[in-house]
C-alpha cells in the first residue's frame, strides 16, 4: 500500500475586541483597519480538521460537520489551496525526493466541537483549522511562521487570519496592494493573563441576519461613520487596548471592548439602509453589565465585566474569574433556564456539569448597595438559550500525521461520520 498523505489539526475560534469592519479589497480579504481579538479555550470551542492528498482522488472534496460542501472555482476555499498548493509546489521544484503533493487532489473533512445551533460564528476558527492543517500536511510548517500562514487563512475569512495564534492576537491592516503586509502578530500569550474569563451567551433569535461579507460591503458604501471609526477611532484604540493587555488593566480593557462593540454596531445603524444585529436581549444584557459596572464604580471598584458583540445577537462578556460567578448568577437571575455545561464547576453540582432543560435557581447574587435590580425585567424563560463559560486559549494544535484515532476520514479517505453529529 501507498504512503497515506495525511494530517489532522485544531483551530480556536476568536472574539475581536476592536472589532474588524470593512474591506478595502474583497478579493485578497483586505480590511480598512486594524483590529485586536482573544483567542478562546480549544477544550471548549474549537474546530477539527483533516486533510488528505491522493493520486486517486477525482476531485478537491471538503465535509463540514458531515456535509459535502461545494468548492466553488475562484471562491475563498479556492483560493486559499491555490495558494497552499503554490507554495508546496515551490518546495517540491527545490527538492525532488519530495512526492508531489501539490499535483494530488485534496479530501477535507473539518468538524467543531461546539453545536451549529449555538449560533457561533465558525468560519474563524473553520479557515484557520483548513489553513493549518493543508500546511502541515504540505509540510511549509518550518519554512512557513504563523504569520506568514495568517495571510493564507485571511484570503478565507478575514477574521480567521487571528485564529492562527493563541492569547491575545492583533490582525495589522497593513498599506499594501498586494497584501503582503496584512497579517496577524501575537500580542501576548494565553498565559500573561490567566485570569481572563469568557461567558458566551446565545440570544434566542430565529431570524437569519445579514451575513458579515455582505454587511461590512455595505456599511463600507454608505456609512460615514464608519469612515470616521476608521481614521479617528480604531488607531488610538488598538495603542490603548495593546497597553490594557500588556499591563493586565481590567478597567481600561472593559472600557474599550464595550465602546468599540458600541462603535461598530453604531456603523452598521449609520449603514444604508441600516443593518441591526442586536436585538431586544442583546440591549438588555449591554443594560444588565451597565448596571452592575455603574454600582461597582460607585463603590470605589473597578468595572466587573465588559460586553462584545458580533455580527449577531449573542453577548460574549469578559469577566475576571473573581468576579465570574457573580456575573453567572445575575445573567442567570435575569434570563433563565439557559442550557448550561458548567465547564468550571461554577454552580457546584461538579466539573463539565451539564444544565439542560431544568429552571435556573433565580437567586440574584450580592450586588454593591447601589445597584438597581429593576434595570431590567427578569426575561421570559430562554431568552438566553445557552451560555458557554470559557477562557483565553491556546493557538492550533497538531493531533496527527497520517491516519490515527484522530482522522476523520476512513482508509478510503471518505468521512467517518457523514451525518450532522446531533450533540445540541
Ligand atoms: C463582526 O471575518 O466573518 O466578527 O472576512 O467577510 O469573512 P469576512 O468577514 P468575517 O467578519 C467578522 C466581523 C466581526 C468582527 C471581527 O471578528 O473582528
Amino acid at each position: 500500500m501507498s504512503a497515506i498523505h495525511q494530517a489532522t489539526c485544531t483551530a480556536p475560534v476568536n472574539i475581536a475586541v476592536i472589532k474588524y469592519w470593512g474591506k478595502r479589497d474583497t478579493r485578497l480579504v483586505l480590511p480598512t483597519n486594524d483590529s485586536l481579538s482573544v483567542t478562546l479555550d480549544q477544550d471548549h470551542l474549537r474546530t477539527v480538521t483533516t486533510a488528505r492528498a491522493d493520486p486517486h482522488f477525482t476531485n478537491d472534496r471538503l465535509w463540514l460537520n458531515g456535509i459535502e460542501e461545494e468548492i466553488k472555482s475562484a471562491g475563498r476555499l479556492d483560493s486559499c489551496l491555490a495558494e497552499l498548493r503554490r507554495l508546496r509546489a515551490d518546495l517540491e521544484s527545490r527538492d525532488a525526493s519530495l512526492p508531489k503533493l501539490s499535483t494530488m487532489k485534496l479530501h477535507v473533512c473539518s468538524e467543531n466541537n461546539f453545536p451549529t445551533a449555538a449560533g457561533l460564528a465558525s468560519s474563524a476558527s473553520g479557515f484557520a483549522a483548513l489553513t493549518v492543517t493543508v500546511a502541515e500536511l504540505y509540510g511549509l510548517g518550518e519554512d512557513f511562521s504563523r504569520s506568514a500562514l495568517s495571510k493564507i487563512a485571511r484570503l478565507g475569512s478575514g477574521s480567521a487570519c487571528r485564529s492562527v495564534f493563541g492569547g491575545f492576537v492583533a490582525w495589522e491592516a497593513g498599506e499594501r496592494g498586494d497584501g503582503a503586509d496584512s497579517l496577524a502578530v501575537p500580542v501576548a500569550e494565553r498565559a500573561h493573563w490567566p485570569d481572563l474569563h469568557v461567558l458566551i451567551c446565545v440570544a434566542n433569535d430565529a431570524k437569519k441576519g445579514t451575513s458579515s461579507t455582505s454587511g461590512m460591503q455595505r456599511t463600507v458604501e454608505t456609512s460615514p461613520l464608519l469612515q470616521h471609526r476608521i481614521k479617528h477611532v480604531v488607531p488610538a484604540r488598538m495603542k490603548a487596548m495593546r497597553d490594557a493587555i500588556d499591563k493586565r488593566n481590567f478597567a481600561a480593557f472593559a472600557d474599550l471592548t464595550t465602546t468599540d462593540s458600541n462603535n461598530f454596531h453604531a456603523c452598521c445603524l449609520d449603514t444604508a439602509p441600516p443593518i441591526f444585529y442586536m436585538n431586544d436581549t442583546s440591549r438588555a444584557i449591554v443594560q444588565l453589565v451597565e448596571e452592575m459596572n455603574r454600582a461597582r464604580h460607585e463603590a470605589g471598584q473597578d468595572a466587573i465585566a465588559a460586553y462584545t458583540f458580533d455580527a449577531g445577537p449573542n453577548a460574549v462578556l469578559y469577566v475576571r474569574e473573581a468576579d465570574i460567578g457573580t456575573v453567572l448568577r445575575a445573567v442567570r437571575h435575569y434570563f433563565p433556564d439557559a442550557d448550561f455545561d458548567d465547564t468550571f464547576n461554577m454552580l457546584g453540582a461538579g466539573a463539565g456539569a451539564s444544565h439542560r432543560g431544568e429552571p435556573s435557581e433565580q437567586v440574584l447574587p450580592v450586588m454593591p448597595p447601589s445597584f438597581n435590580a429593576n434595570i431590567i425585567p427578569v426575561h421570559p424563560s430562554g431568552s438566553v438559550r445557552r451560555m458557554i463559560h470559557t477562557r483565553v486559549g491556546d493557538g492550533p494544535r497538531t493531533l496527527e500525521h497520517g491516519l490515527g484515532d484522530a482522522s476523520m476520514l476512513d482508509e478510503e479517505g471518505m468521512p467517518k461520520r457523514t451525518k450532522r453529529a446531533k450533540r445540541v
